[in-house]
């Protein structure tokens, strides 16, 4: 088995919608190895997704991010990556398959209720961001 990194973002959180995306989340086979609520500020946000500092929504994207609780979590299951990813769907839920968890709760290509891991390098490097490994089980 391996490991992917996924948060309840905080449109979804606000909504009231965490334990119904948790419960998709684990039907789907996901074990969850580590969780919590918490909130990031808008420079830690920047901090995890520095990767997009060069794209125009990134400003939008760190005040979103940091404008509410967030459910960060780490899942396990085998191919845990790619197979989260289609749990999800499509970054703009207007693309999104039906039945996927951004489908049913997106609001918005930024309010897109989760996050997903895209690599099982950048699963290891975002749950480090979250999660010591005494939190991990
Ligand atoms: P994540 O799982 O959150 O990483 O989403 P993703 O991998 O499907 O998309 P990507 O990594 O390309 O973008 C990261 C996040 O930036 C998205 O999930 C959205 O919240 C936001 N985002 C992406 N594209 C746009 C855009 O065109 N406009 C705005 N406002 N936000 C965007
Ligand atoms: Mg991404």
């Amino acid at each position: 088995t391996n490991r992917t990194f996924t948060m309840i973002k905080p449109d979804a959180a606000q909504d009231g919608n965490s334990g119904s995306i948790i419960k998709m989340i684990e039907e789907a086979g996901f074990r969850i190895v580590a969780l919590k609520r918490t909130q990031l500020t808008v420079e830690r946000a920047g901090e995890f997704y520095a990767v997009h500092s060069e794209r125009p929504f990134y400003n939008d994207l760190c005040q979103y991010m940091s404008s509410g609780p967030i459910v960060p979590m780490i899942l396990e299951k085998e191919n845990a990556v790619a197979d989260f990813r289609i749990l999800i769907g499509a970054t703009n839920p207007a693309n999104a398959d039906e039945g996927t968890i951004r489908k049913l709760f997106a609001k918005s290509i930024e309010a897109n209720a989760i996050h997903g891991s895209d690599s099982d390098e950048n699963a290891e490097i975002e749950g480090g961001f979250f999660f010591a490994h005494t939190e991990q089980f």
